[in-house]
């Protein structure tokens, strides 16, 4: 390896003419031990909502007033899985064996989205600070202990966590005044591992941080969602100066700007989502206002964003388009929505949310289309000039040829067995890192000055980065934008004076990692889950039915455990799915475009009584991508012969019905993935009439994850 030799190369001068150079022993750390690797895998761990019990109970009864703390009822050794219930100790013990044995090896660093306690849903059993704070230090020790170095005696990290609050790892819940404040002191002290030393002083403050997780190359920042979060009654959005939001979105401004003039890459990271459909909106809209305007700025330096809270398997999309903080009226029309939200107490289910968002998504332009207009340059100049004016039409739509009207969110879905216990494993392109000097290492030679002098070492080493053609978007970008904006709203006085628009990535920058596929850009990940239901192998008889609940006590519910004790079955995680192999979603990585062409399948969906997966099982895949074969319309239609033309409609009506058929599968496929594989075909049937499907129903005793 390139670095090694340097390393020791160097090492070996300064031995000559210095005996005791900090830079000397430095070097000499940097000297792999033949267990340590040196070199990235080019993938990472996303794991969320944990949520261990200290009071789970096997045997347990999984109904609301127990909550498998008591009773005697179906709580499954490793859990209760498709139930409320919260994880027992059992299951996280082992998902961090099977962690330690199966991806611990194989993995750059851990993305760990919050919710380390337990839910507050036993009022016999109230959470008290303490036991918050015991049940997310000791999963931090886990953590820790999971990926320490082998033999080193300061029980250093193997790569790096990162760490941040979910909603329910403070008391009350949802609830967390700005900093610095005691909850920010104590995490600060229960991931001292995990912060870099320079930040703790800044994260006492916000409860946010980054770590290059690649040094000099890329970065994963842990941002506090807490403080846009819609349920945290002690904070008020992001607009105002003197919100701890608004100070977060500063920092963050400040921070993507470093990243973009050293040339690094950010994934941004935090608990709850920017999810935003017309009824549910998980954070404060001031706050998704900048949020979209950042990313949309920039857009050259982020590469995604991983989040947790929901417990479903999902993506989301901002739209540049829904941007009103620039105009004057609009935000405060805005405002009206944020106001007229306020009463949060209406009942939503995982079915509104996903049905909404289906029917936005329903009008997405197809990016497809886009793709299939590349430009050919052989055809006559007449025809060019038509098919080019169809293009440009069809980029402006999606802003551009990279679909830069949009960002990608993605949520993991829980480990706590709400569905089934669950964890990802995502990979994204290393290409040309191969030299970058790895976490690890850069810890071991923790002094700055050492670093600066390292990197001059390695970027000596290194052949000049390519400067790939920058490619121009339309003229919609952001400078256009913003005096249209301003034309727009005249002279009239900016709506908030404060507001300071991140700078545009430069005309000749190349699109981002998000955006076009290049190095560090997200290639796809494999969803690994645990089935509960055979590893548990509970023995139960019927008993009878109950009344069907906000809280839901799982599959199990109506059953007793028979006499006979459970056998439960080796622990271990399994391949869901992967998005490599996956014939269905068929993502070709994880960039914008690519996402955007499977919302776009999503939303053709038309609801169908009896649709279940199996039934679609033998349509032909390759058809969907054909663009072409969306347009329903046949304008070809010329024959004279009336039984020819009635012929032609019979087959073109069976070709849309099995179109239509594809369409379907990808939305089935949708649900299906976002409950884990948990649903029945009968639950799965019956998703679009939600009278019949009480299990989806949404807890509120969860405050309103979904
Ligand atoms: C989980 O592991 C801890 C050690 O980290 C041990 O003390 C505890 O007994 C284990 N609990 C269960 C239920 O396996
Ligand atoms: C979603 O669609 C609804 C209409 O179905 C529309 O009112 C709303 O503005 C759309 N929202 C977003 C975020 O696109
Ligand atoms: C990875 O990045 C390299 C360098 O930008 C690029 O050539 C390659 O196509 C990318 N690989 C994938 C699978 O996208
Ligand atoms: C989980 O295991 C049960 C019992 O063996 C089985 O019936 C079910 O199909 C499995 N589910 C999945 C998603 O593999």
């Amino acid at each position: 390896m390139k670095m090694r030799a340097i390393a020791s190369l160097l090492a070996g001068c300064l031995l000559e003419f210095s005996t005791a150079s900090p830079v000397q022993s430095a070097l000499q750390e940097l000297q792999p031990a033949s267990h340590q690797r040196h070199a990235l895998s080019g993938r990472f761990l996303h794991i969320t909502d944990l949520h261990p019990d200290p009071y789970y109970k096997i045997g347990s009864s999984t109904e609301e007033s127990k909550a498998c703390h008591g009773g005697k009822g179906m709580a499954g050794v490793y859990g209760a899985e498709t139930s409320d219930c919260d994880t027992p100790y059992s299951l996280i013990n082992a998902t961090f064996k099977w962690i330690k044995e199966n991806i611990k090896d194989d993995i750059d660093f851990v993305v760990w989205t919050g919710d380390s306690a337990r839910h507050d849903s036993d009022e016999h059993i109230p959470r008290t600070q303490k036991e918050v704070l015991n049940t997310n230090r000791w999963v931090a020790e886990k953590f820790a202990e999971t990926f320490s170095k082998p033999n080193d005696p300061t029980n250093s990290l193997s790569i790096p966590i990162i760490s941040t609050f979910g909603n329910n790892d403070i008391l009350p819940h949802n609830i967390l005044l700005s900093g610095p404040n005691k909850w920010l002191k104590s995490y600060k002290d229960i991931w001292h591992k995990f912060i870099p030393e320079e930040q703790r002083h800044g994260f006492e403050r916000g409860g946010w941080y980054y770590v290059e997780v690649i040094p000099h190359k890329l970065a994963v920042f842990s941002l506090n969602t807490l403080y846009f979060f819609n349920n945290n009654a002690a904070v008020d959005g992001c607009s105002l100066r003197s919100e701890p939001g608004f100070e977060h979105f500063e920092w963050l401004r400040i921070q993507l700007q470093f990243m973009r003039e050293r040339g690094m890459k950010a994934i941004l990271t935090g608990h709850v989502p920017p999810a935003r459909t017309d009824s549910k909106k998980l954070w404060d809209e001031t706050c998704w206002q900048k949020y979209t305007l950042w990313l949309q700025q920039y857009r050259d330096v982020v590469v995604g964003g991983l989040y947790g809270h929901m417990n479903i398997d999902h993506f989301m999309l901002q739209d540049t388009k829904e941007i009103d903080i620039l105009d004057a009226e609009e935000t405060a029309a805005s405002r009206f929505i944020r106001a007229s939200l306020d009463d949060e107490l209406t009942i939503q289910s995982a079915n509104d949310y996903l049905e909404e968002l289906r029917e936005n998504w329903s009008t997405l332009p197809n990016p497809a289309a886009v793709i299939k207009e590349e430009p050919d340059h052989v055809e006559g100049d007449k025809k060019k000039k038509g098919k080019k004016s169809k293009k440009d039409k069809l980029l402006k739509k999606i802003g551009g040829p990279w679909g830069e009207r949009f960002q990608v969110t993605n949520v993991g879905p829980s480990l706590v067995p709400n569905y089934f216990p669950t964890l990802r494993v995502i990979e994204y392109n290393i290409t040309g890192l191969e030299n970058a000097v790895i976490w690890a290492d850069a810890q071991s030679v923790s002094a700055s000055q050492k670093m600066d002098w390292l990197e001059e070492v390695v970027h000596a080493s290194n052949p000049k980065e390519e400067h790939e053609e920058g490619i121009s978007i339309d003229e919609d970008d952001e400078e256009s934008i913003l005096k249209k904006k301003k034309k727009k709203g005249k002279k009239k006085k900016p709506s908030n004076p404060d507001l300071t628009v991140p700078s545009p990535p430069s005309k000749s920058s190349p699109p981002g990692p998000a955006y076009s596929p290049q190095s560090l850009t997200m290639l796809g990940y494999t969803q690994y889950f645990a089935n509960l239901t055979y590893i548990n192998n509970a023995h139960f008889v019927d008993s009878e039915d109950v009344e069907a609940d906000k809280w839901r006590e799982g599959k199990h519910k109506g059953k007793k455990p028979s006499d006979k004790d459970p056998k439960p079955r080796p622990f271990q995680y399994q391949v869901e799915y992967d998005t490599f192999s996956d014939p269905v979603f068929k993502l070709k990585d994880m960039t914008v475009r690519s996402y955007l062409k499977l919302a776009h399948r999503i939303g053709k969906y038309l609801p169908e009584k009896g649709d279940s997966i199996d039934d679609l099982d033998e349509a032909d895949n390759d058809e969907y991508d054909d663009p072409a074969a969306n347009d329903e319309d046949n304008n070809d239609d010329d024959g004279t012969d009336a039984d020819k033309k009635k012929k032609k409609k019979e087959k073109h009506k069976k070709k849309k019905h099995h179109k239509q058929k594809e369409k379907n599968k990808v939305w089935l496929q949708f649900i299906q993935r976002a409950f884990v594989g948990t649903l029945s075909d009968e639950e799965l049937r019956t998703f679009d009439y939600q009278d019949q499907a009480p299990v989806m129903d949404l807890s509120e005793a969860h405050d309103g994850e979904l």
